[in-house]
Parts: C-alpha cells; sequence; structure tokens
C-alpha cells in the first residue's frame, strides 16, 4: 500500500501551498483562504498530477465552490447574509429586502426596493392554464410533490430563450411561488383559490391566498405577518447545505432556474434536510400521545439498534447552537402568548431540549436544536397545517437557491457538477448464457 503524507505550511492564513507525499513522490497543492480565514487546499489538478482522487461520502470536508453568499460558523453560531448578522437581519429588514441581498449583494436603496417590490408584484398571477394541473392530483396529495412539479411546469410557460428573460424568471418565481403554495393549500383543503392581491405586501399576499374565503372579508393579523416574514427571512440562504447544492448541480448543466428550483425543492423534502419540520410535530404529537414521555424517547435516539433520532436535533454544520433556532425559540413564546394559543407541544419541545442539552449522549456529539425544532410550532400556532410546513420552508429557501444558481452561473470558467467515484463492484467479466447463472 502506498503511503500519503500530507503536510501543510505554517500558520493557516498565511498558508501557500500543501504538500502531497504519494508512493515516495512529491506534489504541490495550492492552498486558498477564504475572507472569513477558511483554509482549503485546492485539489483540482489532484488527478491529473497523481491519477488519484478524493473520497468523501456526505462532502463533510469538500467545498463546492467559492461563494460570496453567505457565511456560517458552525463552531461560533454564526451565520451572516452578505456579511449581515443573522440576529439583525432578522430583526430589521423585510423578506424582499432579504431577497434582493442575496440576489445582488447589497441591500436595496428605498428607489431600488420599490422598483423590486413592484415588478414582482407584476407577476404574481400564474397562467389561468396552470390551475389544470391542481385538479389531477389526489386531494391528499403532499403539497411538496405539487410544488416541486408546478416550479418545473413553468419552464414551459416562460422559457429562458436569453438574459433578459433569465432575469426576469428570477423575478417570477419570486412572485408566483407563494400563489402557487397558497393554491395547493386551498386544493387540499376544498377551498376555492383566492388570486393575489397586489396592494398587499409580500408576506400579507400569502397569508391572504391562503386563509382568505370568497364569502367574507380576511384582515391579515399583523402577528402572523411580522411571524411569516421572520421564519422567511431565517431560511433565507444557507449556503451549500443538501438542496442548494441540489440546485447548483442541475444549474452546472446549465438547465433553466425552473428546473434547477424544482430539484432543489426535491432535495428539501427529505426528512433529514426541510422535511425534519414536519417530522419533529409529527414526534412532538406521538410523545404528547404517549403520556409526554420524553425521556422514552431521548433513550430511544440514543440506542443505536433503534432507528428513531430526535428530529430538530443535529446540523452537519452547527456544533455549537443554530443561531436561527435560538430566534424562533423566543418567537414561538412570542407568537403563541400574541395569538393566544396554548399548545402543549410548545413545553414538550421545551423538555425534550432540556433533556437533550443535559444528556451526555448529546453534549459529547454536539446536537442541538436545529431551525426546523421550533418552526413548526409557530407555523401550527399560525393555521398552517403540517404538511405545508416543508412548503414554507421552501418559500423562504427561495431566494437564497436562486441567488446560488446565479452566482454560479455569472462566476467565469463554471463546470458541470461531475464527481468520480471509487468503484467497488466486479471486475471485468464475461456474460454467462442462462444455462450457466
Ligand atoms: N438524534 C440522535 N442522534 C443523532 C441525531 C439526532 N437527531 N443527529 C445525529 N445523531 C448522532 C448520529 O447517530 C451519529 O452518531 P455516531 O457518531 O455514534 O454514529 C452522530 O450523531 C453524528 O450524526 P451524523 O448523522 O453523522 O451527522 P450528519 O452531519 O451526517 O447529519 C443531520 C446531520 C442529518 C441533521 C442529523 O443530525 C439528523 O438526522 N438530525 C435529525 C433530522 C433533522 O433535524 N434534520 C434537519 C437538519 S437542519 C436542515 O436541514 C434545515
Amino acid at each position: 500500500m502506498e503511503v500519503w503524507e500530507i503536510e501543510m505550511s505554517t500558520a493557516h492564513t498565511s498558508a501557500q501551498s500543501a504538500k502531497l507525499i504519494l508512493d515516495g513522490q512529491e506534489y504541490d497543492l495550492p492552498m486558498t483562504v477564504g475572507s472569513e480565514g477558511e483554509v482549503g487546499i485546492d485539489i483540482g489538478k489532484l488527478r491529473a498530477l497523481t491519477g488519484a482522487v478524493t473520497l468523501d461520502p456526505g462532502y463533510g470536508n469538500t467545498g463546492s465552490c467559492r461563494s460570496t453568499i453567505t457565511f456560517i460558523d458552525g463552531e461560533k453560531g454564526i451565520l451572516r447574509y452578505r456579511g449581515y448578522p443573522i440576529e439583525e437581519v432578522a430583526e430589521k429588514l423585510q423578506f424582499l429586502e432579504v431577497a434582493y441581498l442575496l440576489l445582488y449583494g447589497k441591500l436595496p436603496t428605498k428607489a431600488e426596493y420599490e422598483t423590486f417590490v413592484a415588478s414582482v408584484n407584476q407577476h404574481t398571477l400564474v397562467n389561468e392554464e396552470m390551475k389544470n394541473f391542481y385538479v389531477g392530483y389526489p386531494r391528499r396529495g403532499h403539497p411538496m410533490a405539487i410544488l416541486a412539479s408546478l416550479v418545473a411546469s413553468l419552464a414551459t410557460f416562460h422559457p429562458s430563450p436569453n438574459e433578459e428573460e433569465v432575469e426576469l424568471n428570477i423575478i417570477r418565481l419570486i412572485a408566483k411561488l407563494p400563489t402557487i403554495a397558497a393554491f395547493s393549500y386551498k386544493m387540499s383543503v376544498g377551498q376555492p383559490f383566492v388570486y393575489p392581491r397586489n396592494d398587499l405586501a409580500y408576506c400579507e399576499n400569502f397569508l391572504h391566498m391562503t386563509f382568505a374565503l370568497p364569502v367574507e372579508p380576511y384582515i391579515v393579523s399583523p402577528t402572523l405577518r411580522k411571524a411569516l416574514n421572520l421564519l422567511l427571512i431565517l431560511h433565507a440562504d444557507h449556503e451549500q447545505n443538501c438542496s442548494t447544492s441540489t440546485v447548483r448541480m442541475v444549474g452546472s448543466s446549465q438547465a433553466n432556474v425552473f428546473a434547477s428550483v424544482a430539484a432543489g425543492i426535491a432535495a428539501l423534502w427529505g426528512p433529514l434536510h426541510g422535511g425534519a419540520n414536519q417530522r419533529v410535530i409529527e414526534m412532538l404529537e406521538m410523545i404528547r400521545d404517549d403520556d409526554m414521555d420524553f425521556q422514552k424517547y431521548v433513550a430511544k435516539a440514543k440506542d443505536k439498534n433503534d432507528p428513531f433520532r430526535l428530529m430538530g436535533f443535529g446540523h452537519r454544520v452547527y456544533k455549537n447552537f443554530d443561531p436561527r433556532a435560538k430566534i424562533l425559540k423566543g418567537a414561538a413564546d412570542e407568537v403563541l402568548g400574541e395569538l393566544g394559543v396554548e399548545d402543549p407541544l410548545l413545553e414538550i419541545a421545551k423538555n425534550l431540549e432540556d433533556v437533550a442539552l443535559n444528556d451526555s449522549y448529546f453534549v459529547e456529539k454536539k446536537l442541538y436544536p436545529n431551525v426546523d425544532f421550533y418552526s413548526g410550532i409557530i407555523y401550527r400556532a399560525m393555521g398552517i397545517p403540517t404538511g405545508m410546513f416543508t412548503v414554507m420552508f421552501a418559500l423562504g429557501r427561495l431566494p437564497g437557491w436562486m441567488a446560488q444558481w446565479k452566482e454560479q452561473r455569472e462566476t467565469p470558467g463554471g463546470r458541470i457538477g461531475r464527481p468520480r467515484q471509487i468503484y467497488d463492484g466486479e471486475t471485468q467479466r464475461p456474460v454467462p448464457g442462462f444455462d450457466a447463472r
């Protein structure tokens, strides 16, 4: 077996190259350092130089791109959009300002913001023909499946033949996703679709389309509007997570924005990713119906022979706390208080968090509540059904997906995403006839 040694130059920030010794031969691999001091070994030429590739299932050690959009320091619980701390962004901005910031790299001036909002408002309607799609789905069909397919279908109505249309399609998607999501909710509860009202702000419009009925006036509650704005902002981007990497991967083949985002929605749906918000509530309900015995579920989560995991706990990057979960825990108290909702699930969640945070299993493995842990309790109090929770996540994540898609597209020298593998299967052998199988 050949021996590899890898030697990096001294201080991380001043590192120039890493030395790799493979089978006695030395190779210099260039180092790269990000604006926050993150160090990467550039292995772009590794295979050409050595014939070897790296192996990193789950990509826990692989930087797939350079990006200027979002910074996370998982050890310190830091999340920043374009350099702005999430705590400040969540407190001071509207969701569409955040969308603009992520997409275009700067906060909009008042005039730029007004133009942006006006162009989003111009595109909130979906083509009437799209309504036909909804009737083809079973009433109980999961809204994430509907969302992914309808977003992909937008490409049939809005092709992207030139750059102008590409930019416009980004605006169109921001404008239309709430309409598509609200229509799928209406379909699931057997109510008539409520069309967008362009005199309403983004969050209010979604709440209007979701909860209004043609038979009576609907006034959007300021508590719901504020809560939704916060939830969408906290979900708006999270650098190279599973769904965003999917959007980039699909986009790397030069697929259009609708196809790329539809793929991201599909990736988000999984219970280890955005689908966890639905699973958290289902888990809390299970505990409620099981005599509130949360200790039993903590024990199950620790049992290696039991596939059960505490949903809403753990994160690939955060190893201290998830700053979004911290904000949402406070918001859950506030929103439920303002709405006068008493939900036993909030108490169970807090108890579960306390037990887990003081248990050596969770402490040693650095498992903390993530963004999905408290978001569902707020959505529930807002009257949004559990099946729609991951759709709400997608509404929030949309600007991040498109900002990443756009950044990749605009970065010179981009290549199609195409990882290698280490093949472990049979070596070459002849195909036998039926009599020899
Ligand atoms: N409950 C119990 N044990 C857990 C949990 C959990 N929620 N999460 C991780 N662990 C354990 C694992 O069993 C593993 O133990 P081991 O080292 O003894 O084998 C160790 O902690 C590390 O876990 P991994 O699965 O290797 O961590 P990874 O970074 O691959 O996965 C993930 C992260 C998927 C978030 C994981 O923590 C998990 O499944 N959490 C529950 C689902 C969830 O809440 N997902 C939402 C994440 S946030 C988001 O995507 C928006």
